[in-house]
């Protein structure tokens, strides 16, 4: 969060998303003065842990500057749900509380890879 690149939004935004090994993929906002560029967190964090061969993932915790805790986007939630349907999801804002689901809860009869088989 504390990397975030925002100087449109203001809103910064961490992600860290946990492998089913035990590792942490971080991620942050990244914008664009084009804005329709700019890169969520979560996104961030999920195409490092795929470039670096991590695919399997039990849970993404995200913290925001926002005032009430941010809920991952719609472009986020199918993003992650490719690799993790039932991935817990954790989110906090900088006063809390921490709320929780599951993707399949936020992303409901989602498109997914198996409607390509
Ligand atoms: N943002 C995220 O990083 N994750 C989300 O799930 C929603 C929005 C960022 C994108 C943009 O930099 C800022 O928050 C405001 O939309």
């Amino acid at each position: 969060m504390r990397r975030a690149h925002s100087p449109y939004s203001g809103v910064r935004v961490g992600a860290a998303l946990l492998t089913n090994d035990g590792r942490a993929f971080t991620g942050c906002n990244v914008e664009n003065a084009s804005y329709g560029l700019t890169l969520c967190a979560e996104r961030v964090a999920v195409v490092k842990a795929v470039s670096e061969g991590a695919t399997r993932f039990t849970t993404i915790a995200i913290a925001s500057s926002t005032k009430e805790p941010l809920m991952p986007c719609g472009a986020c939630r199918q993003t992650l749900q490719e690799f993790a349907p039932g991935l817990r999801v954790l989110v906090a804002g900088p006063r809390g509380p921490v709320r929780e689901a599951r993707l399949d809860e936020l992303l409901p009869h989602a498109f997914s890879p198996r409607d390509l088989r």
